[in-house]
């Protein structure tokens, strides 16, 4: 309840960047976060795997993404609001006492201005790209693709629906950039899609991406 009252709290400052009303269900944090057991089960990857997540909030899918990895692994949260990352700090703690936990760090910074050298097996984000413009998308895909190793995959959610509503609902300077982002997801994001999973139990229902860039 206190975390659902946080989250809450930070939407009504930053209803852009937060995204949401409340945080994922359990649900779409399993849907999201499993494309590492699947993925890891079907090729072969190196050891140890690099993960990270981006726009963790409270940490839903964070619990979930430490479940998949092993104690050799390493794990990365970028968390723009300082308030969210406080409250991760936290609530990892617990996680990072046990033996069999991976290497956890979590940064406070602007995905965009994240700077590392490290190439990742995967890039789990929360962030709620429909709310930006099709520039800060681009800018934002430019920034998964620079950091994913080259068997790498990238996985995020979209409100199942939301965009298309918004098509039928918005006009002027919203249709225009509801439309630019449509345009965008379809020529930059959809024709590298490995796989979408439908989440009914989640408010509001979303669906899981999972993306392979490059060959
Ligand atoms: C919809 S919430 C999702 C939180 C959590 N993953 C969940 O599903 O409940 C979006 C999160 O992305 C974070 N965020 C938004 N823009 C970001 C950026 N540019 N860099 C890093 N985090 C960002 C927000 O602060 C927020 O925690």
């Amino acid at each position: 309840m206190f975390e659902r009252t946080i989250f809450f709290k930070e939407f009504l400052k930053n209803s852009g960047s937060t995204g949401a009303v409340l945080p994922s269900s359990k649900a779409l944090s399993k849907a999201i976060s499993s494309v590492i057991i699947q993925s890891t089960n079907k090729i072969a990857y190196k050891k140890p795997l690099r993960v990270l997540e981006v726009g963790a909030g409270t940490g839903v899918f964070s619990q979930e993404i430490i479940r998949n990895l092993t104690a050799d692994d390493f794990f990365t949260i970028v968390e723009i609001c300082p308030c969210f990352s406080k409250l991760l700090k936290e609530k990892l703690e617990k996680f990072m006492k046990r033996p069999d936990c991976p290497t956890i760090r979590i940064v406070t910074q602007d995905f965009l201005e994240f700077n590392d050298d490290n190439q990742y097996d995967f890039i789990i984000s929360g962030v709620p790209l429909n709310n930006f413009s099709s520039k800060f998308v681009d800018k934002f895909i430019k920034q998964v693709k620079a950091i994913t190793h080259k068997n790498g995959l990238f996985s995020y959610f979209e409100y199942t629906a939301l965009r298309r509503f918004k098509h039928v609902f918005y006009f002027g300077k919203k249709l225009e950039h509801i439309q630019g982002l449509t345009r965008y997801f379809t020529k930059e994001i959809y024709p590298y899609r490995l796989e979408k999973k439908r989440v009914l139990w989640n408010f509001p229902p979303a669906s899981v991406n999972v993306i392979k860039f490059q060959e």
